[in-house]
């Protein structure tokens, strides 16, 4: 592929969560990528430290991911999903729910963690509905991020994605997220900060237990800069949904597929929901693709309490379990498996967070945070809260590194085919741009 290639004048896409005129002044393309490298389209090495975004365990072009779904367009491209169905789904959906908690093997399909979060949205009120339960509101928490459609908007914790979008979902209310700044700079999970937990409660208080539907959250919250769960924020939880009848949804969509060593989050706290969403890595980013695993005893309400030869859920999309992201995944999830790379993501666990703390001497590093495969490393702010963190994402690309930056927290998330050398040239990478943005 020739490098220092730029298309055209670049101005007739309108780019997503992206500063569409600093990025065509300045574009940052990547014109090709294998393993954990990409090539710029100034024809520069750029490192991947943030698999994609958050996508791409086993690495950019896996052969066998690209053989699967070429093999699988030269049988079949397209099958309507209502009423009729391909064989690759049902196969998926079954190696799917061999990695979901026990009890929860029933998956449904869509392309990505926003139609996965209106999906489980939906499946909550359509689950209430059937048991005659008129439980209509619904708790998220302060940071969240469960995706930009409405439904994920209304869950949503983020100002920048809520404050533009005044019409959303009525009937949310928010807990406390767990960012305490009583622990700063630790390993996995924080010691302070279990009782937050407890806002559910006070919402249960306030509105009654009885008339909430369920409460979603991101086991790590991922996107706002990784904030790991306080010891036993999660099992608290968990208890008060028990005793309330509230459906508790886990959004694993970054942490799922082995980002902290274990299949799912749920796993590795020990702590089983209700449901779960799940997208990015199923395919291993290379396919769009997303899904919803329900407890059976979910499925089995909704569906056995409608009448016989009714469709029983009125939802789904044209592209639900589509054919090459469903062989996608199916390549995927088998990597994943014969190359280990769960128990891999576990074992380079300790070096990756040795690294990502060692940059907490740095003098613009605030805070650093790790679970798994995953950390945030916060700098100050500058004169603007997210000013340094996006400048320091366009500089450090061209360092050589891709670390996707949220306001001023870099989220690094490596891949977990990375090599000791890889974390080491993440993490220098990081140090050389930091130390470029001292005054
Ligand atoms: C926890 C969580 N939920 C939902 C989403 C939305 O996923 P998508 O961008 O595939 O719609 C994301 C994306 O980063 C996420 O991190």
């Amino acid at each position: 592929m020739a490098h220092d290639v730029v298309p055209n004048s670049l101005e007739k896409q309108w780019m997503p969560f992206t500063d569409n005129r600093g990025f065509k002044a300045d574009p940052r393309l990547l014109v090709e990528a294998k393993g954990v490298y990409a090539t710029s389209h100034r024809g520069t090495q750029v490192i991947d430290g943030s698999s994609g975004l958050f996508c791409s365990p086993a690495g950019h072009c896996h052969p066998k991911i690209i053989e699967a779904v070429h093999s699988q367009m030269q049988i079949n491209t397209y099958t309507a999903p209502f009423g009729l169905g391909h064989p690759a789904s049902f196969a998926l959906a079954d190696k799917v729910a061999q990695l979901t908690p026990e009890g929860m093997d029933h998956v449904f399909f869509v392309n990505s963690g926003s139609e996965a979060i209106d999906t489980a949205l939906k499946i909550v009120m359509a689950y209430h509905s059937a048991r005659g339960d008129n439980r209509h509101r619904f708790v998220s928490r302060e940071r969240a991020y469960h995706g930009v459609n409405i439904g994920g908007v209304s869950l949503s914790g983020m100002v920048n994605n809520r404050r533009t979008f005044p019409v959303t979902m009525p009937n949310v209310v928010t807990m406390r997220h767990t960012f305490t700044g009583d622990d700063l700079n630790v390993k996995g999970q924080p010691q302070h900060g279990r009782e937050l937990a407890n806002d559910l409660e006070r919402h249960c208080a306030t509105y009654g237990g009885n008339t909430i539907a369920a409460c979603f959250v991101e086991p790590v919250a991922g996107s706002t800069g990784t904030l790991v769960p306080p010891v036993g924020y999660l099992e608290r939880l968990r208890e008060i949904c028990d005793e309330h009848g509230i459906l508790l949804v886990f959004d694993e969509v970054i942490t799922g597929f082995g980002r902290l060593g274990t299949p799912f989050a749920s796993q590795k706290y020990g702590v089983v929901p209700d449901m779960m969403t799940m997208a990015k890595a199923i395919t291993n980013g290379s396919m769009p693709m997303g899904a919803v695993a329900v407890k059976d005893e979910i499925y089995e309400t909704v569906t056995d309490t409608s009448a016989p030869g009714a469709i029983e859920f009125f939802h789904g999309y044209t592209y639900s379990g589509h054919p090459a992201a469903c062989a996608a995944g199916l390549a995927s999830l088998s990597i994943y498996e014969e190359e280990g790379l769960f128990a891999r993501a576990a074992e380079m666990t300790p070096y990756f967070q040795d690294a990502m703390h060692s940059l907490f001497d740095h003098e613009l590093v605030m805070d650093v945070r790790t679970e798994g495969m995953m950390a945030g490393v916060e700098v100050h702010k500058d004169t603007a809260p997210g000013k340094r963190g996006t400048q320091m994402q366009k500089d450090l690309f061209w360092n050589g590194c891709h670390v996707k930056f949220t306001g001023d927290v870099a989220i690094v998330a490596p891949m977990f085919i990375s090599e000791r050398a890889h974390i080491d040239e993440i993490t220098d990478k990081i140090r050389k741009t930091l130390d470029q943005h001292v005054a």
